[in-house]
């Protein structure tokens, strides 16, 4: 009889699994195990040991185990020093980088001579400390030398004399704000960091002056009255497309704690019923898992840095987002041609990487206990996550929903104004770590509620939740805890 050729090669392949079978086998006589096998035992024996079998089985069954074992050890590499590198180099330049935008704010607003004063060789007052902590810039009083924080804690400095200043900004101790000196000391002109904004110090020494806090919203700073210190406020104006009676006008209705990122590009200093349309600063930390930043979600971290980078510091580099170039929405955007900005040389592409680790590795700062009423506060997560119903936006433990967390103004109950301005039409499910940190100026983007009380009683309101005044006053001590 013919066998068929296929079955001939099933004969054959069988035959040769067979003789592998043998080889193994013989192996495994000889060496007593395979190496696998060992490794298998040596992991069953240690993990049977006896403390570790539930006592009971109804032990076993109440906490079922599906994570079997023990987390594997990072090891050595648990610290990647890449890793290292890339926090280390982001927290400089998120301290220090001006990404070249004193030729702006320098070069262009002059603002170094209105800081300097006419009596050392600039224009107007000048800006005493006194008047530059007023504005709410703060001193980071590492960077001064030992035997200044003495005098500064004898009251033995002179804070009305703008020539202070200018010593405070030649020891680098200026929170977000760097002056650039010639050879001969003089201060030639002045650039400003992320620091500026996203930044405050613990007050150690006294208000204004302490120890830096990196991420922290500046909510004393009062960038409009700083602009407008400007002696030449026409680029801006040029920039807008508009007068410097109407930027001044824009500017002073800032007020503290607030800037305005969209007015780069949409021009729009006001909302319709007249308020500033400027937003609240926020805080720079506790980003890590989040996908959209900004109020209003208009991108990742690394996006908004390049957006904040080069169309609002002015630094020098590279910003490109056609959906700003819509004539429309952003005319300002469009006519500057800011939609799709060149400059060279490019100072901050190459910084994103390391600027974004820096921001993801900023923790949210954890209250301080006694701050919040700790009972309460346990009372008012089951809230949260239950009758209040909080939780179907803000996702916990991330606070806000994991993929894509836009809402429209209606969804909570507020206009669709600042929504109006971003590329997504939205609002942006607000993060709720660190509250603690930033109640000075309000709550929502514009700060248009004063308290987190007015906060819950406006969602109790709109969605109809039926809480009673213990159960709002039970989430706004959980709010407080985060
Ligand atoms: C002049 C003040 C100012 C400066 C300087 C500034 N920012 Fe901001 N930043 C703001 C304001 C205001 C917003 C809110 C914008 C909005 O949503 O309308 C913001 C938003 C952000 C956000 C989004 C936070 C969130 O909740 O999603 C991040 C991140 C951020 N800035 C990082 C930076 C970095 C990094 C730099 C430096 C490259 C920088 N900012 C420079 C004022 C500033
Ligand atoms: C439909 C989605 C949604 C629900 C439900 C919701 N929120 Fe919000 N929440 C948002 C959005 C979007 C914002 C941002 C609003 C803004 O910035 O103007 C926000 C902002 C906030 C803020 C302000 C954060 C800040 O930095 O100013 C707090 C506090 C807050 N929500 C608490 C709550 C609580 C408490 C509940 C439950 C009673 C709740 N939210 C329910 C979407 C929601």
């Amino acid at each position: 009889m013919l066998r068929s050729p296929r079955r001939g090669r099933m004969a054959l392949f069988a035959a040769g699994v067979g003789a592998i079978a043998l080889l193994l086998a013989a192996v495994f006589w000889r060496t007593g195990a395979a190496p696998w096998l060992q490794a298998a035992t040596a992991t069953k024996g240690a993990t049977a040991q006896p403390t570790a079998v539930p006592s009971t089985p109804a032990a076993a069954v109440a906490t079922p185990d599906i994570s079997a074992g023990t987390t594997p050890s990072p090891g050595p590499t648990r610290v990647n020093p890449n890793t290292t590198q890339l926090v280390d180099d982001g927290k400089v330049i998120f301290r220090y980088d001006t990404f070249g935008d004193e030729a702006f704010w320098g070069g262009a607003l002059k603002l170094n001579q209105a800081i300097l004063g006419s009596s050392q060789g600039g224009t107007g007052q000048g800006v005493s400390p006194k008047t530059a902590l007023d504005v709410g810039l703060k001193v980071d009083m590492d960077a001064l030398p030992a035997s200044l924080v003495q005098q500064l804690k004898a009251n033995q400095v002179n804070l009305d004399d703008p020539a202070t200043t200018v010593s405070l900004l030649k020891l680098n101790s200026v929170v977000g704000v760097r002056g650039l000196f010639d050879g001969q000391g003089n201060l030639v002109s002045m650039g400003i960091t992320c620091a500026l904004c996203h930044a405050t110090v613990d007050d150690a020494l006294s208000p204004g002056i302490g120890h830096r806090r990196d991420g922290w919203a500046n909510r004393d700073l009062n960038v409009g009255k700083i602009i407008s210190l400007s002696p030449d406020l026409t680029p801006v104006a040029q920039l807008l497309g508009t007068d410097v009676a109407t930027v001044q006008q824009v500017l002073a209705a800032w007020g503290p704690g607030k800037f305005d990122a969209a007015l780069a590009v949409d021009g729009k200093g006001f909302t319709p019923d007249g308020k500033t349309a400027a937003t609240l600063i926020p805080p720079a930390f506790g980003m890590a898992g989040q996908n959209l930043h900004t109020y209003t979600g208009w991108g990742s971290v690394p996006y908004w840095n390049a957006f904040v980078a080069v169309l609002e510091m002015h630094g020098s580099g590279r910003f490109f987002d056609p959906r700003l170039n819509n004539p429309d929405k952003y005319p300002v955007a469009v006519n500057s041609g800011e939609w799709n900005t060149n400059n060279q040389p490019d100072l901050i592409s190459s910084k994103l990487p390391a600027l974004q680790a820096y921001q993801l590795s900023l923790p949210a700062p954890t209250p301080a206990a006694g701050s919040f009423d700790a009972a309460a506060a346990t009372r008012g997560e089951a809230l949260f996550t239950g009758k209040a119903k909080c939780s179907s936006c803000h996702t916990l433990p991330l606070t806000s929903e994991p993929g894509w967390p836009i809402h429209t103004g209606a969804e909570i109950g507020i206009d669709e104004f600042q929504a109006s301005r971003s590329p997504e039409n939205g609002y942006r499910t607000g993060l709720l770590k660190g509250l603690w940190t930033h109640t000075k100026g309000g709550f929502y983007h514009d700060g248009r509620f004063a308290t987190l009380n007015d906060v819950v009683n406006h969602y109790n309101a709109v969605f109809g939740l039926d809480l009673t005044s213990e159960e709002m006053n039970d989430l706004v001590e959980y709010l407080k805890s985060q």
